[in-house]
């Protein structure tokens, strides 16, 4: 829910200014994950000595904050470490106190930025009150900072990766988080678990090394043979409760033992530390305009980056983890993450639209053939054939994608489909078989309830594949197999391209598992050749931009509540235009599905509540009409969208958006788009911030 950013480097003669417009220029970049305050910490005038800003509000407020404080921006340092974060509440409301970073102590011993969350916090509290910490938060992430320095404390002269494993250790939960200590000046630490973090990795040389060496705990490990023993049966009686021990957790340390790393990553021939910058950050759109190479964290990694170089550890190897991290070249442009010539992400990634959609498709959909490749599912397409059924499992946008695609998956490949909103199938711990597939769909890959849900379905032996528009998030790498997006990154909260990207990726899965099956070989041809019109007939539906507009300013505005309907898989599109009403315009919007509408919301229609209805030509329209019926006859003046020249509507009956027409599995994607457009003109009519709505966040990973 908060984004993370941290910066070192190793550039003599940098100064204080550089690295804070570093910071603040990174946070701004993860502004869309979480922007109710931010803060920093870098280093200060006097050694051991930290300067730390904090703000409520957005990031441009922090900037105002430092420039109206006036620091001493001239300083030159040898190396600097910086760390930052944009917070999305989750422990305490907004305010400059709960704001990262967060500290041991007032003079900042260990200052900590953390994303996720610490379901042990309350335990680590009540232990570190105990040993006279006074917490001065309503945060999780102040027992981290506090734990770090009491341990510190414990085992002075520890080395900071022994250190940060031991703190580690006693965590529960999730985290992204990065620690800095006076102690350890010019280091940093950074370490994941359920969290992302990805590593940015910039020489003024050549780049010598294009992967980094794992460590694991071992003999070498700090603790004594004596304390690790009774750490192990410390946290067995007291339930992670290491702090118990009357003489702390680690127990005096053995200096002898204390490990240290003999691979020095970024080096000079003769044996320097490179002129190097370090990026760490929970995504890339904040490295990407430094630097392009960057290595992904995995879940309980922890990278200590000092001296110019880079170490990765664990606390122990992981069964089929790797000893090395590969150093990966992004292929993100910056451009890609700039608004370009629109006024916000969100217009831009509508009309991005034809344009993502071919890349969803790209090198995958042979139209020529007749054939759909998705390679990172080759291994598995028959075993997902063979499966008791298919689960698939998502929240908000995205349930949605899910939801529109059920009926071409139960067509195509004849196999039973199920689709979940993650947290509710947490909720009644759903059956699952080894047998099944459970397809988890998701843009940014992080969502805490998808990830959470995938987690417990790997448990119990399915085979999971992900649908995710992120490339490296969690889901894709804890699923088996899966379908990259390539929808592009998506910077507005309210998901757009993602959505329409999700669904074909879906419908090609669709036809890659039914592909078998030739009595649906027609069927297959049609819906291909669907496809490789959609990218035009959505451009001809953004046409319409302004006639959108006109009509959100002449019927929408100024209403209490809007009714959407639709039928079939249009129940899906009129959920998603709902949705993105709701979050954007803060209009009440609600979707019904049009068969429902006589069991009691029939009720609301009158002449005066706006109404619109999905009402392209498929196989239940006819049904669907009986509702538009309904509704005009309590005097109901919906807005129909149907399809290019439908005389069933004429000009005086009703007011239209009409849409080309395409197979009826795939109408879905173009008849969202006004809706998409609907949702953003009528924020932009309120003067609302139409990229970052009230409440919200664009990567929910909390539960
Ligand atoms: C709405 C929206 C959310 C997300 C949901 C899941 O516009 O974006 O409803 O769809 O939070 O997020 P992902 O797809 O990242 O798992």
């Amino acid at each position: 829910m908060c984004g993370i950013f941290g910066y070192v480097n190793y550039l003599v003669e940098k100064d204080r200014k550089f690295v804070i417009d570093t910071l603040i220029n990174g946070l701004s970049r993860l502004e869309y994950r979480g922007y109710d305050s931010a803060g920093f910490a870098v280093d200060g005038d006097k050694k051991k000595e930290v300067l730390a800003f904090k703000e409520v509000g957005k990031v441009a407020k922090l900037r105002q904050l430092v420039d109206e404080s006036e620091p001493d921006l001239t300083r030159v340092f040898d190396s600097h470490v910086g760390i930052a974060h944009t917070r999305w509440a989750t422990h305490g409301p907004p305010s400059r106190l709960n704001c990262h970073p967060h500290r041991s102590d007032p003079t900042w011993e260990f200052s900590i930025v953390h994303n996720g969350i610490i379901t042990n916090y309350k335990e680590l509290k009540t232990l570190l009150e105990s040993k006279g910490f006074r917490f001065e938060t309503e945060t999780d992430t102040e027992c981290i900072a506090k734990l770090a320095k009491y341990l510190y404390d414990q085992n002075r002269g520890i080395g900071f990766t022994d250190l940060a494993k031991a703190v580690i250790s006693e965590l529960e939960g999730a985290y992204g988080l990065l620690i800095k200590s006076v102690h350890y000046p010019h280091e940093v630490i950074a370490a994941r678990k359920g969290s992302p973090l990805v590593v940015g990795v910039k020489t003024q040389k050549r780049m010598k090394v294009d992967f980094v060496d794992v460590e694991y705990s071992d003999d070498s490990s700090p603790l004594s043979a004596e304390a690790a023993s009774q750490n192990v049966a410390l946290k067995k009686s007291s339930g992670g409760g290491g702090l118990l021990s009357p003489n702390g957790l680690l127990g005096a340390p053995d200096k002898s033992l204390l490990h240290r790393s003999q691979s020095r990553a970024f080096m000079t021939d003769d044996g320097l530390p490179m002129p190097t910058e370090f990026f760490l950050s929970s995504d890339p759109s904040a490295i990407v305009e430094h630097t392009k190479k960057v290595m992904y964290l995995e879940d309980d990694d922890i990278a200590h980056i000092h001296e110019g170089s880079l170490h990765i550890h664990r606390l122990k190897k992981a069964d089929g983890s790797s000893n090395v991290r590969t150093i990966q070249t992004l292929e993100l442009e910056l451009q890609e993450i700039m608004k370009g010539k629109f006024d916000h992400f969100m217009q831009k990634e509508i009309f991005e639209q034809p344009e993502s959609v071919v890349n969803t498709m790209r090198g995958r959909l042979d139209i020529a053939n007749q054939t759909v490749t998705l390679g990172g599912l080759r291994s598995y397409i028959g075993t997902i054939r063979r499966s008791r059924r298919i689960i698939f499992i998502a929240c908000g946008t995205s349930f949605h994608s899910c939801m529109a695609v059920r009926g071409v998956f139960e067509e195509l490949t004849e196999i039973p489909i199920a689709v979940e909103l993650a947290s509710d199938f947490l909720d009644r711990q759903a059956p699952v078989f080894r047998d099944d597939t459970c397809v988890f769909v998701s843009q940014s890959g992080e969502t805490a309830d998808s990830l959470m849900a995938l987690r417990y379905c790997l448990d119990r032996g399915a085979l999971t594949v992900g649908i995710v528009n992120v490339v490296g998030s969690s889901i894709s790498l804890l699923t088996h197999c899966g379908v990259h997006v390539n929808a592009g990154p998506e910077i507005g909260v309210a998901s757009t391209k993602a959505y329409t990207s999700q669904f074909i990726a879906m419908i090609m899965f669709a036809l890659s598992v039914g592909e078998d099956r030739a009595s649906k070989q027609k069927r297959r041809e049609e819906i291909m050749d669907g496809l490789s019109k959609i990218s035009d007939q959505i451009k001809s539906v953004l046409t319409q931009d302004q006639k959108i507009k006109a009509l959100c300013e002449s019927t929408f505005r100024n209403q209490k509540s809007l009714l959407l309907l639709g039928r079939g898989s249009q129940y899906s599109t009129a959920l998603e235009g709902a949705l993105k009403i709701k979050e954007i315009s803060y209009l009440h919007c609600e979707a019904v599905m049009s068969g429902e509408l006589k069991h009691g919301v029939l009720a609301l229609v009158d002449e005066n509540l706006p109404i619109i209805m999905i009402l392209t030509r498929d196989d239940l329209f006819k049904k669907s009409l009986n509702a538009y019926q309904q509704v005009t006859a309590r005097g109901g003046k919906p807005i129909v969208i149907c399809n290019e020249g439908d005389e069933e509507f004429s000009e005086n009956q009703a007011e239209k958006i009409e849409i080309p027409k395409t197979v009826d599995v795939l109408q879905g994607i173009l008849n969202v788009i006004p809706l998409q457009l609907i949702a953003y003109w009528l924020a932009v009519l309120e003067g609302l911030n139409v990229d970052f709505p009230r409440n919200l966040a664009k990567s929910v990973t909390v539960e």
